[in-house]
C-alpha cells in the first residue's frame, strides 16, 4: 500500500466486520463469463481473499484523525486530492464566462401538476462550445423554494419525461461521432416525475453527452477538447476523464440552481445510474454544495471496493478498448494492483460525509459487486460517526428489499443492473427524510 501501514485498530475492526457480513450470500453465479476483455473475473466469495483498505481516518503522515476539525481541514483535502489525481482527474473549475439562458421560464405541464422550465447553460462566449440543456419540473403549487432530485441522464431530455413541450435535442452516435436525434423511450433515462412532484420535490435532468461524449473520440468533441493544453494530443496523468467532466457539468447546473429563486439550491440531491452512478459519487464527493447522493449500481470505480476482488476490476475499466477515457490516465496504474491504490470506495463515501448517501444495488448485478458497495459503506461508517451522523449501524449485508435508511443508506432490489420501478419509492422515502420537502 502506498499510504503506509494501516492502524491495527482499523485492521481488527475491519476484519471483524467482514467476518460477520454474511447475510444472503448468493450462490456463485453460474454462466457468468469467467473472462472479460481477456481479464479474469472472480465471482466466488471463497476466492475474494484478504485485503486491507486504506484508512480514511489516518492522515498521510500516519497520524490518526480524532476530531471533525482535523477531518475537514487536513484529512478530507488529502483524500480529495488523491481521487483527483489518481482516479477521476482534475477539472478546470467554474468557467469565468459561464452563462444561463432561461429559454422556458415556467410553463404549466404534466396535467397542471408541474411548472416546466428549460435552461441552456453555456461555458464560454464561443458558440461552438458544448452547452447543457437542462430540463426542470417544479411542483405547480409550491409556495417556497423547493428541494430537488437532480438526475444526470443517459438519454436526451425529450425521452426523460412524457411531455410534448420539451425542446428535443440530439445525442452522440459513437459510430459516426456526430449528433443524431435519438429513438424514443430510452429505458435508462426515464424519470418517474409525478410521485416526486407529489412529495413536494422538484425534478431536473440533462443529457450527459451535452458535456462530453461517452466514447474515446480523440478530443474532437466534448468539453475536454476545449481544455486540452495547447500542443497536446494526449492527456497528462492527472487530466480529467469523462466521469469528472460529467460531474463538473452537474456542478455547473448547481451554479444555475443558486440563481433560481424557486429552487432551494441547498437541498439538491443528485442521482445517476451505473457510470453515471460513479459520476454522482464523484460529483457529491467533490462539490459539497450537493445535499445528498443516490448512486444506482455505480460498481467498480464508484461505490464498490476495488481492494475486494469480486466482479469488475480496475483492470476491466482501464484496458484500452473499454473505458480508460472515463478516468484520469493515472488510474490505469492500479490495474491488476488494487492493493497499491492509496484510495478506495470507502474513502470516496467518506468525502460525501456528513451528507446522506443512498447506495442502490441489484441482487443479481454481480458485475457491480453489490456486497462490495455495502462493505465500502460499512468501512466509511467511522467517518460519519465522527461527524455526528448515523452510519449503517450494522455489518450484516441485508437481503434484497430490506432498505437501511440512515444518513448512510443501502438498498438492494431483487434483480439486476440499473433501476427497477419500486426503487423510486425507496428514493422518495430517503429524500423525504433528508430534504424535508413540503408536500
Ligand atoms: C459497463 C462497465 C461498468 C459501468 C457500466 C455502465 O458495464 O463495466 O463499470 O458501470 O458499463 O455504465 O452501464
Amino acid at each position: 500500500m502506498q499510504s503506509g501501514y494501516v492502524a491495527p485498530l482499523f485492521l481488527i475492526v475491519f476484519s471483524a466486520l467482514t467476518a460477520h457480513a454474511q447475510a444472503p450470500e448468493p450462490p456463485a453465479p453460474k454462466q457468468l463469463p469467467a473472462v472479460v476483455a481477456g481479464i479474469p473475473v472472480n465471482y466466488d466469495e471463497s476466492k475474494v481473499g484478504e485485503y486491507t483498505l486504506p484508512d480514511p481516518l489516518k492522515l498521510n503522515n500516519g497520524k490518526p484523525v480524532r476530531n471533525a476539525k482535523t477531518w475537514y481541514t487536513k484529512r478530507r483535502p488529502e483524500i480529495e486530492e488523491t481521487f483527483e489525481t489518481q482516479q477521476y482527474g482534475r477539472d478546470p473549475g467554474r468557467p469565468a464566462d459561464e452563462s444561463f439562458d432561461v429559454t422556458d421560464p415556467g410553463t404549466p405541464a404534466l396535467d397542471g401538476k408541474a411548472i416546466r422550465k428549460q435552461v441552456t447553460i453555456s461555458f464560454s462566449k464561443d458558440p461552438s462550445w458544448p452547452k447543457i440543456h437542462l430540463l426542470i419540473y417544479l411542483p405547480a403549487d409550491a409556495k417556497k423554494p423547493v428541494p430537488m432530485l437532480f438526475s444526470i441522464n443517459f438519454g436526451a431530455v425529450q425521452n426523460a419525461v412524457d411531455d410534448p413541450g420539451i425542446t428535443p435535442e440530439e445525442v452522440w452516435d459513437p459510430k459516426t461521432n456526430t449528433k443524431v436525434f435519438p429513438r424514443e423511450g430510452s429505458v435508462y433515462g426515464h424519470i418517474d416525475a409525478e410521485p416526486l412532484l407529489a412529495a413536494g420535490l422538484g425534478v431536473a435532468t440533462f443529457y450527459y453527452g451535452d458535456v462530453d461524449p461517452d466514447y474515446a473520440q480523440g478530443f474532437s468533441n466534448g468539453i475536454r477538447a476545449h481544455f486540452l493544453k495547447p500542443g497536446r494530443t494526449e492527456r497528462a496523468p492527472d487530466d480529467w476523464g469523462s466521469i469528472a467532466a460529467w460531474a463538473w457539468g452537474m456542478s455547473r447546473v448547481e451554479d444555475y440552481f443558486e440563481t433560481d429563486k424557486e429552487i432551494d439550491a441547498k437541498r439538491v440531491a443528485i442521482h445517476g445510474i451505473s457510470r453515471l452512478g460513479k459520476t454522482v459519487m464523484w460529483a457529491g464527493a467533490h462539490d459539497q454544495r450537493f445535499a445528498a447522493v443516490i448512486a444506482s449500481c455505480s460498481g467498480e470505480g464508484g461505490a464498490a471496493l476495488s481492494h475486494r476482488d469480486y466482479g469488475e476490476t480496475i483492470a476491466h475499466l482501464t484496458i484500452p478498448r473499454r473505458f480508460p477515457y472515463q478516468f484520469a490516465p493515472n488510474y490505469a496504474k492500479y490495474a491488476g494492483f488494487p492493493d497499491k491504490a492509496p484510495m478506495d470506495a470507502n474513502m470516496l463515501i467518506a468525502l460525501i460525509a456528513p451528507r446522506p448517501l443512498l447506495l442502490q444495488t441489484g441482487s443479481t448485478d454481480y458485475w457491480s459487486d453489490p456486497k462490495g458497495e455495502f462493505l465500502a459503506e460499512v468501512a466509511a461508517g467511522p467517518v460519519y460517526k465522527l461527524l455526528g451522523k448515523d452510519p449503517l449501524d450494522t455489518d450484516v449485508w441485508p437481503a434484497p428489499k430490506q432498505p437501511i435508511l440512515h444518513d448512510l443508506a443501502y438498498y438492494m432490489h431483487e434483480g439486476g443492473h440499473g433501476m427497477v420501478p419500486g426503487d423510486w419509492e425507496i428514493y422518495i422515502e430517503f429524500l423525504k427524510m433528508h430534504l424535508h420537502p413540503e408536500p
